[in-house]
């Protein structure tokens, strides 16, 4: 058994990944600045804190052998990422722990300002005192569910996504806690690389709705997703469709 810490374990992937670990036997702790929305799972302990301020982390992190940065955020993200990723290594690497930092595919070739951020918190990570593993994966299914549920999307000519379930990136993570630091993992992918006008059609006819996509030139940021530099097809390790996930979403929703 494990003792971990899971930074961000209330959010989309983390709360999926701290039922995922107590599921295998795991002691969890999860670290967030606000209460979980959902009922207490048992087997994880809450936790407050706060990594860019480094409040409550040194706490969380006593007796763990193994610490996953799960954290997002969107309005600060360049600072989150920098200073929070900077006290996370500081708090595994006082008590010997693992790190597992968990990161996007393609944010070395990408110029999103969100991307350069995650991709320098991989470098502080990559030369930190703390033991290492770095998962990069695929957006998730729930993040292109959002952004399709916009009103209007901006879509380049080119423009693909690869979503992965997060309880499979949960399973995954599972798997690297007891395999130990192991540096860079290989990339994590959903199924297959879908059209952006295909995933919206999937979701217009699922779910009855789907933002209208607006074209736009792949210029600036846009630029590396109309390449798809944030697709990994030769790791297409998820199992879960976009299509599977919408239709047992749907099924799960009260109407
Ligand atoms: N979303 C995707 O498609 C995707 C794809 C690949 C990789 N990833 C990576 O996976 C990780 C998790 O992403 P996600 O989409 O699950 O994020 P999310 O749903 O936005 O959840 C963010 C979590 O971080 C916590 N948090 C934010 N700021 C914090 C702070 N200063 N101190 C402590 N906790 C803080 C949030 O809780 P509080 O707000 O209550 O603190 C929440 O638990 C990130 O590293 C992200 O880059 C995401």
């Amino acid at each position: 058994m494990a003792r971990v810490l899971v930074t961000g374990g209330t959010g989309t992937l983390g709360s999926s990944l701290v039922v995922a670990l107590a599921a295998r036997g795991h002691d969890v702790r999860s670290l967030s600045r606000h209460k979980p929305h959902a009922a207490d799972v048992e087997g994880v302990t809450q936790v407050r804190g706060d990594v860019q301020r480094g409040e409550g982390l040194a706490d969380a992190a006593a007796g763990r052998d193994t610490v996953i940065h799960a954290v997002a955020s969107t309005r600060m993200a360049r600072v989150v990422e920098l200073e929070g990723t900077t006290n996370v290594i500081a708090a595994a690497a006082e008590v010997s722990a693992h790190l597992i930092y968990v990161s996007i595919v393609g944010v070395d070739a990408m110029s999103f300002g969100y991307y350069r951020a995650k991709r320098d918190a991989e470098r502080l990570v990559e030369a930190g005192p703390a033991r290492w593993t770095i998962q990069r994966a695929t957006q998730f299914h729930d993040l292109l569910d959002r952004f399709l549920g916009w009103r209007v999307f901006p879509a380049t000519k080119h423009m693909a996504f690869q979503p992965v379930d997060v309880g499979e990136v949960s399973e995954q993570l599972v798997d690297l806690v007891e395999a130990g630091p192991g540096g860079r993992a290989e990339d994590f992918g959903g199924p297959a690389v879908v059209p952006l006008r295909e995933l919206a059609a999937a979701r217009r006819q699922i779910v009855g709705s789907a933002a209208l996509l607006l074209p736009v030139p792949a210029v600036g940021m846009l630029a590396g997703f109309d390449q798809g530099h944030h697709l990994t097809p030769d790791h297409a390790r998820g199992e879960l469709t976009w299509e599977r996930w919408l239709r047992a979403r749907a099924a799960s929703t009260p109407a």
